[in-house]
């Protein structure tokens, strides 16, 4: 049977943490990895930009001394003829061992994995998910806090068509006394589905507009870029786009060991002159996103690197 991840909840709370622990063992441990994936290939099929997530994954296989190929843009593949998501699967099953796949369309990823008989990674289907970037975020929240549970989150900026904040927030409700606070303009909200889901798990959460109300109260500050590309019109984009900027004066309000982080690409909502405060976390958050995607493709092709050596 082979395994796929197209949202957060397809590892248990048990097979995430030994991911994290595994990603901890690669951190601590490179040269261990260095061969695991020989003579394996990874191939990333990309019909939306990105940097991060496309070249953190193949950064990922190279570690792992696999080999990647694949398209960064649905004009550079077959997309661009009138292939569908289901034949490409089932080509790129021909060629590779394993796929990633980022597409605009909401459920993509799942269509794909269905089709592939190799196991496929959701790289960020349209507004929906991003499961991968969860378990980045995750990593990091770990790694700074020790712990996943016990603490509050802020989600800030652009929470309706910001598929890292669907994912996050869908994962960590299943951590001990995790408490959402949700800020962002009325027209920006996070989906009903979210906030019912929270509510059908009793979860407490609070939605404000105003972020100096409550940063002083947070644990961790998790920045969101405005999501220009699924806006459907570019005069409300225009006028929500600068509608939060964190600053020097609200990182004064917030608690000294609270983090900044963001998924990343920055626009104007995170000013650069907050990048050398120690709370600002959105750096080390990208090259915790390369361990734990390697650790993520070992357990995907379940390739198991015998124990020894020092852990973390
Ligand atoms: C995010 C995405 O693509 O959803 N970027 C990323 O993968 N790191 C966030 C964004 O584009 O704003």
């Amino acid at each position: 049977m082979k395994r796929d991840l197209l949202t957060p909840l397809d590892f248990s709370k048990e097979e995430l943490n030994s991911l994290f622990d595994l990603a901890c063992d690669i951190e601590a441990n490179p040269a261990k990895y260095a061969h695991a994936c020989e003579g394996k290939k990874m191939a990333t099929c990309f019909y939306e930009p990105s940097t991060r997530t496309r070249l953190s994954h193949e950064a990922a296989m190279l570690n792992l001394g696999g080999k990647t190929m694949g398209f960064a843009s649905a004009a550079s593949s077959s997309a661009s003829k009138g292939e569908t998501v289901a034949d490409t699967a089932r080509v790129i099953s021909c060629f590779a061992d394993i796929m990633v796949i980022r597409h605009p369309k909401e459920g993509a990823a799942a269509v794909a994995a269905h089709y592939a008989t190799i196991p496929v990674i959701n790289a960020g289907d349209g507004g929906h998910q991003h499961p991968t970037q969860t378990l980045t975020d995750m990593m990091t929240i770990r790694s700074l806090r020790g712990s996943l549970d016990n603490f509050t989150i802020g989600f800030c900026g652009d929470l309706k068509f910001g598929r890292t904040v669907h994912s996050l927030v869908t994962s960590l409700a299943r951590y001990e006394n995790v408490k959402f606070v949700f800020i962002s303009p009325p027209e920006l909200r996070v989906p009903d589905y979210i906030t019912e889901m929270l509510n059908e798990k009793h979860i407490k959460y609070t939605e404000v507009v105003r972020m100096e109300d409550v940063i002083g109260s947070l644990d961790i500050l998790y920045m969101t870029r405005v999501q220009k590309e699924r806006f459907f019109n570019e005069d409300d984009y225009v006028r929500l786009k600068d509608f939060y900027i964190l600053n020097k004066d609200k990182m004064a309000l917030a608690k000294k060991d609270m983090y900044v982080l963001h998924p990343l690409p920055r626009v104007n909502e995170i000013a650069t002159e907050i990048d050398d405060d120690p709370r600002a976390a959105y750096f080390r958050q990208v090259q915790y996103g390369v361990y734990v995607r390697e650790a993520l493709i070992l357990t995907l092709l379940n390739i198991h690197v015998p124990e020894g050596g020092q852990t973390c």
